[in-house]
């Protein structure tokens, strides 16, 4: 049984995935992801990432996360696909059981983050390829008008347990775990549609409920609305890729 919270968690991780489709084109070309066989998707929330790739490998694409209720969602919407319970201090998989391993808006939730790529590395197969597909980096977002979201956004998912700066460490991090990474950083588009700037604010409204007040939400998401409809509005979230071979 999905509750509301959940339900409206899954649907940002839909809306989502449309602020990284071009970014994952690209990674995909870089990994030549038709040639792969064996995918696992870490992290893998509601499950969409995991069906996107079992359409592209030869044999089949696995999810895995810690959330056991994503882990139910995902086996309910998506029944003929492989989700699996995981432990944040191991991936229940067998050393080099892929040969692609990914993660999309992952790592920046990771108790830690360098554990976790070690533990990709670990389930990799040798040649295997390891990739973050996607993780913000909320100090580096630029606005306009300017309506304090970047702070509020990064001290919201800073008291939830993530880190709002992960995109710029990756570097690090893969280092950190023993795999040297190309890396990257792009993003969606600089002007949003009606709909990306919906996705927005429903992103915006889950990260910020219960820490900013529903009139002052209210006050800024009107600011911001009414900036769209002027045309004056610009809203960038730079997004990082690493890659590992
Ligand atoms: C923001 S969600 C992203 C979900 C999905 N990857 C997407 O992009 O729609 C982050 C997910 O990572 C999971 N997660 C965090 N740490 C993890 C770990 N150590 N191992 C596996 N999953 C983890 C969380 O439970 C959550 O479902």
């Amino acid at each position: 049984m999905i509750d509301d919270r959940l339900a409206a968690h899954l649907a940002h991780h839909e809306n989502q995935a449309r602020w990284t489709e071009a970014l994952r084109a690209h990674v995909y070309r870089q990994i030549a992801i038709g040639t792969r066989r064996r995918a696992l998707d870490v992290g893998c929330g509601g499950g969409w990432l995991v069906a996107e790739l079992a359409g592209k490998v030869r044999e089949a694409a696995v999810g895995c996360d810690i959330d056991p209720a994503m882990i139910q969602a995902s086996r309910e919407k998506f029944p003929q696909l492989e989700f699996v319970a995981s432990d944040p201090a191991r991936l229940p998989f067998a050393d080099g059981s892929f040969d692609l391993v990914v993660c999309h808006f992952t790592l920046l939730w990771a108790a830690d983050p360098v554990a976790l790529l070690a533990e990709m590395k670990r389930v990799a197969a040798a040649g295997g390829a390891i990739a973050a597909l996607a993780e913000p980096d909320w100090g580096g977002y630029l606005e306009w008008p300017d309506l304090g979201l970047r702070d509020l956004i990064s001290a919201a998912l800073a008291a939830e347990g993530a880190d709002p700066t992960a995109g710029r460490k990756l570097v690090d991090w893969f280092g950190r775990a023993g795999l040297r990474a190309q890396v990257g950083v792009t993003g969606g588009p600089w002007l949003a549609d009606e709909a990306g700037l919906d996705a927005a604010w429903a992103h915006h409204r889950l990260t910020l409920a219960g820490f900013v007040d529903e009139k002052k939400l209210r006050r800024l998401e009107a600011l911001d609305r009414r900036a769209f409809r002027e045309e004056r509005r610009l809203a960038h979230l730079p997004l990082c890729w690493a890659v590992a071979r």
